[in-house]
């Protein structure tokens, strides 16, 4: 049975620029240290806003322990709760999504209006205040079209990276978009071994041969640093900035978060097969194809890839020490018309591929972890130094929440 201290210990010993030790991927006990500690504390992303365009449109999302319904109001404004009715605690929206006018309990009916206040209950007598039995809110708001809920009581500043997002992608006009498809799969991983494989490229020429017709590996394109030292990347860069397009590299001083726009492979302008557009009508807002990916991650659930014709949102949520469930949401131009503008295979081929072949990865990844033998290998310096920023930020806010106060990350 690990403690909190063990873990604290394991964390304060670690050897920089080296993966974590066997628990950190197994142990229920670190497991649950990340979901006290990361998820329930920080902003987690849970849907796209066009997931949810019409009031009274939901998503229920399962984080840890906690369930949350994210609802569209009739007043447009997409709110957040817990998942458990104010009577005798049942979940009340038993699917992933759907739809509908008002939040009713299906045990005894108790009815929600979508702003959270209960608006009807029944035989429960003169002296029941249903005001005093509304649904409990739960932290929501927006970045790049993107729906973030906080489960901590008080919540951290939002607004940084709302700005910054919000900024990056306006030319990409979200609130324009509508869903053209969506994935979700399981990855019998630990979520850190998911987040670290998006955050090299390390692998990509032995894995992803669809990925790389179009996807330029260069890890000075995508690393943590020197992210647009290469000159097809600075060019890029000044291209897309002297077009009104915000691109350069911009990392949170926390490091939780990064925006840079990349180019793509030659003249590709798309992720497809042939690098053409997967989307005849390109998003609105676009001065022209060829802007790249405008890449966009946000510790600890998700990274985003922005293009002209369309944009891709990842979300990663634990299920267990070592499952871990990816939903990827495609999304196009709310008026092309699918079988004309654009054709679903088309549109998702390239990432079902590669997403399929990242699931293999990290399984097989968790299984050689899984083995006694198992010991901390070292990080490429050239071609993971996004993977050392990510168990940086990791390592960091772990131990700092553990002892309560800041403690400068094991270097
Ligand atoms: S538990 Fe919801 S109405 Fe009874
Ligand atoms: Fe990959």
């Amino acid at each position: 049975m690990l403690r909190d201290s063990d873990i604290l210990s394991q964390l304060l010993s670690r050897r920089p620029k080296t993966s974590l030790g066997r628990d950190f991927y197994t142990a229920p006990e670190v497991y649950d240290a990340d979901m006290r500690l990361i998820w329930t504390r920080d902003w987690v992303y849970v849907a796209s806003a066009p997931e949810i365009a019409k009031p009274g449109n939901f998503v229920t999302v399962q984080i840890g322990d906690y369930s949350v319904i994210v609802v569209r109001g009739n007043d447009n404004v997409v709110r957040a709760f817990h998942n458990s009715c104010r009577h005798r605690g049942s979940r009340i929206c038993q699917t992933a999504k759907g739809s509908n006018p008002k939040l009713v309990c299906p045990y005894h009916q108790w009815t929600y209006e979508l702003d959270g206040r209960l608006l009807w209950a029944r035989d429960m007598g003169k002296d029941f205040d249903a005001s005093k039995h509304g649904l409990k809110p739960v932290h929501c708001d927006m970045a790049a079209g993107m729906i973030f809920i906080c489960l901590a009581e008080t919540a951290p500043d939002f607004a940084p990276v709302k700005a910054e997002a919000d900024r990056y992608t306006a030319k990409h006009t979200l609130a324009d978009l509508k869903v053209a498809h969506q994935s979700t799969i399981i990855e019998k991983g630990n979520w850190k071994l998911v987040l670290e494989n998006n955050r090299e490229c390390y692998h990509c020429s032995g894995s992803h041969p669809s990925l790389c017709r179009t996807f330029n590996d260069d890890p000075n394109l995508v690393g943590a640093d020197d992210s647009v030292s290469s000159p097809a990347g600075a060019a890029h860069v000044a291209r897309c900035e002297a077009a009104g397009l915000p691109s350069k590299y911009i990392i949170d001083p926390n490091e939780q978060w990064r925006l840079v726009r990349i180019p793509f492979v030659g003249d590709a302008v798309s992720y497809t097969m042939d690098g053409k557009a997967a989307v005849k009508k390109m998003l609105p807002g676009m001065p022209f194809a060829n802007a790249g990916s405008l890449l966009f991650f946000h510790y600890p659930n998700t990274w985003n890839h922005f293009l002209s014709d369309h944009v891709l949102n990842f979300r990663v949520l634990p299920v267990s020490p070592t499952e871990t469930q990816v939903t990827t949401t495609w999304l196009v131009h709310k008026d092309a018309v699918e079988g004309e503008d654009y054709d679903i295979q088309r549109l998702t081929e390239v990432w079902e591929a590669t997403n399929d072949e990242d699931r293999h990865v990290v399984e097989q990844n968790q299984l050689g972890i899984n083995s006694p033998a198992y010991e901390p290998g070292p990080y490429s310096d050239l071609q993971e130094s996004g993977v050392i920023q990510f168990i940086d930020w990791y390592v960091a806010t772990l131990q700092n929440r553990m002892v309560g106060r800041k403690v400068i990350a094991a270097e």
